[in-house]
């Protein structure tokens, strides 16, 4: 589904490598590293953000960064969701409206059964900036789910949040991906949340090697 091909990067010094990863569906992979080791630059590299300066990735056999700048885009709307550390919510929306708003964007409906499993369901109505951290992340998660994308990226997905919390979050994407063979690539400094994923890769000394 998503190959990468020796894929190397650097800015002010070579961050990584030869990188070489494929990913299935349903599958879920984590990419553990310590902070610095260049996890979140990877992921922009596979999530259509970054181009890297060597190497190639492959959605579904089609070269991503030689696409037209249009399918691309169409690709990131509505086939990818990520979920970044920081969940870059519409802070003076309310919850709903920031779900809203992804829904109309790729063109899904609201899946209301997904808002209570994620416990926001009595929340909704209320403004982002009134719900606790772990809350907004859950909301994070309803708006990039509702997409219903296929591959989900997730950059420290329980970075925020308590042991309780983080892993009701894993088990909410790991369900998703079971439900929607869909897959699930996460970066994490975190080893802790590593049961949950088929596969964990580690970034260390610029190269990609299998952890566990
Ligand atoms: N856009 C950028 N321009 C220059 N340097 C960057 C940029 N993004 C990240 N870096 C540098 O690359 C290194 C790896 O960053 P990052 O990928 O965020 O690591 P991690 O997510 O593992 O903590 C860091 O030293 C960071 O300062
Ligand atoms: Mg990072």
């Amino acid at each position: 589904m998503l190959e990468a091909k020796n894929i190397t990067h650097s800015f002010d010094y070579l961050l990584f490598e030869n990188i070489n990863f494929k990913i299935s569906p349903k599958e879920k992979i984590a990419i553990i590293g310590k902070s610095g080791s260049g996890k979140s630059t990877l992921l922009h590299i596979l999530s259509t953000f970054l181009k890297p300066q060597n190497g190639e990735i492959f959605y579904n056999n089609k070269n991503l960064y030689s696409l037209k700048e249009k399918e691309l885009i169409e690709i990131r709307k509505k086939e990818f969701g990520i979920v970044f550390q920081f969940h870059y919510l519409f802070n003076t929306f309310t919850a709903r409206e920031n779900i809203e708003a992804a829904a109309i964007l790729s063109e899904r409906e609201i899946d209301e059964e997904l808002l209570k499993r994620l416990d926001i369901f009595e929340v909704l109505n209320q403004n982002i900036q009134t719900l606790s951290g772990g809350q907004q992340q859950r909301v994070s998660i309803a708006r990039v789910l509702t997409k219903k994308p296929k591959i989900i990226f997730a950059d420290e997905p329980t970075g925020n949040l308590d042991k309780v919390n983080a892993n009701e979050v894993m088990q909410i994407l790991s369900e998703y991906c079971e439900e929607n063979d869909a897959a699930l690539i996460t970066v994490t400094h975190d080893a802790e949340i590593s049961g949950f994923f088929d596969r964990v890769y580690e970034l260390k000394n610029k190269r990609l090697d299998i952890w566990k």
